[in-house]
């Protein structure tokens, strides 16, 4: 009976990995799920089928910055748990527009820490021992890697992209709450995620969407750069994990072992729309072109996951072989869900060159 009787906060449960953990949760366990959302461009409530109509689902339009709105949700629902998935999560976008990202990603992280605390503080020693705050961070807090070596749970902090550098700072703060008013939180610092319901700014659905269409497949670079890919419900199911059992204080590193470079995730996509939905345009590595690299492109991310393996016993399900080939055929299948965000005004243009 996971979670039963408790009820968890998820914020940015509108966005890719938010409503992954949404939907995770509302059918693998019993909690009961307050998604709190600003609903900016990224959000989709169509990413959570079927979730209005589940007794334990509550939706709150929100803005995490928004001390006075959080206090009023807080005293409504008195959750046992947040995880905070709310940010702006864009690379590209952090570089033609950084204001956003230090509001929401590091302002807004200080406001959920701070009431977040008031609440904790108004809680029973019992429930107070078990409340839990994870906040869900990125890879890219470490910067960039040569040709080998892996990022663990103690690797140096050397953001590279002001995305990334807010997500550093947003961590810091969680660690600083932690470390001066016991405030019992973890963090998760996870690599690449790709799947189902994934905004088509990036890479994987981009070409997907862009290949479907018989349109240029555009690289950034060379196609060298190297990520780690993770299926978005492994990484679902790895954070309901360490707010399940993960230890106050520690943070956890998640990543599917499956590094790859841009030019192979490209190459996987055209062979497999070529498969699925062969076009006119006959085969689609013929579209791939180099563009200019993105400025500060860090080269190469791998993230060593054997703590969260070893001590929670987390492994991922999907290879990046079975995870592509799902995710491809997904967007084919779900076309509406995709084509009503390029109806909406989703321009798919070029960003994020400086
Ligand atoms: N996408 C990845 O590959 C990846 C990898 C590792 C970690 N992460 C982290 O996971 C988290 C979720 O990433 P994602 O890819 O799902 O992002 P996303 O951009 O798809 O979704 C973000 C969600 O947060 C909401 N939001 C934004 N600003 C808000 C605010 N001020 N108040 C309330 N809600 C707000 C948006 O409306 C959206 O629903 C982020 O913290 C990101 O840094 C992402």
């Amino acid at each position: 009976m996971r979670f039963k009787g408790s009820t968890i906060f998820v914020t940015g449960g509108a966005g890719f990995i938010g409503s992954a953990v949404v939907r995770h949760l509302l059918r693998d366990t019993h909690a009961r799920v307050v998604n709190i959302d600003k609903l900016t461009y990224a959000a989709n409530p169509n990413s959570l089928p079927g979730a209005a109509q589940n007794l334990n689902y509550s939706f709150e339009k929100q803005c995490i910055c928004d001390g006075a709105g959080l206090r009023r949700l807080f005293e409504k629902y008195q959750p046992d748990a947040v995880m905070n998935l709310a940010a702006e999560s864009h690379v590209d976008r952090s570089i033609d527009g950084p204001g956003e990202f230090i509001q929401t990603n590091i302002v807004g992280t200080f406001t959920l820490l701070q009431e977040t605390l008031r609440h904790w503080r108004t809680l029973s020693p019992e429930k107070r021992e078990q409340f839990r705050f994870l906040h869900i961070s990125t890879d890219e807090v470490f910067g960039s890697l040569g040709d080998d070596g892996f990022f663990t749970e103690t690797t140096a902090y050397a953001p590279n992209s002001p995305y990334s550098a807010s997500k550093a700072s947003s961590d810091h703060l969680v660690r600083a709450w932690r470390e001066t008013y016991e405030l019992p939180t973890l963090v998760t610092n996870c690599s690449n995620n790709y799947g189902p319901y994934h905004f088509p700014e990036k890479l994987i659905p981009h070409m997907i969407i862009k290949g479907l269409a018989g349109e240029p497949l555009p690289v950034y670079g060379d196609g060298k750069n190297i990520r780690d890919w993770l299926y978005v419900e492994d990484h679902a199911k790895a954070l309901t994990l360490v707010l399940e059992r993960g230890v106050v204080g520690e943070t956890y590193n998640v990543g599917g072992r499956n590094e790859r470079t841009n030019m192979h995730v490209v190459e996987t996509i055209c062979d497999l729309l070529d498969e699925i939905a062969p076009g006119a345009q006959g085969a689609r590595r013929s579209l791939i072109t180099f563009v200019a690299d993105r400025p500060g492109h860090d080269r190469r991310y791998a993230i060593d996951a054997s703590k969260l393996e070893r001590e929670l016993g987390w492994n991922a399900q999907e290879t990046f072989e079975s995870g592509i080939a799902k995710t491809a055929r997904w967007f084919c299948d779900n076309r509406p869900w995709w084509q009503a965000i390029l109806d909406r005004g989703y321009q798919r243009a070029r960003i994020g060159l400086g």
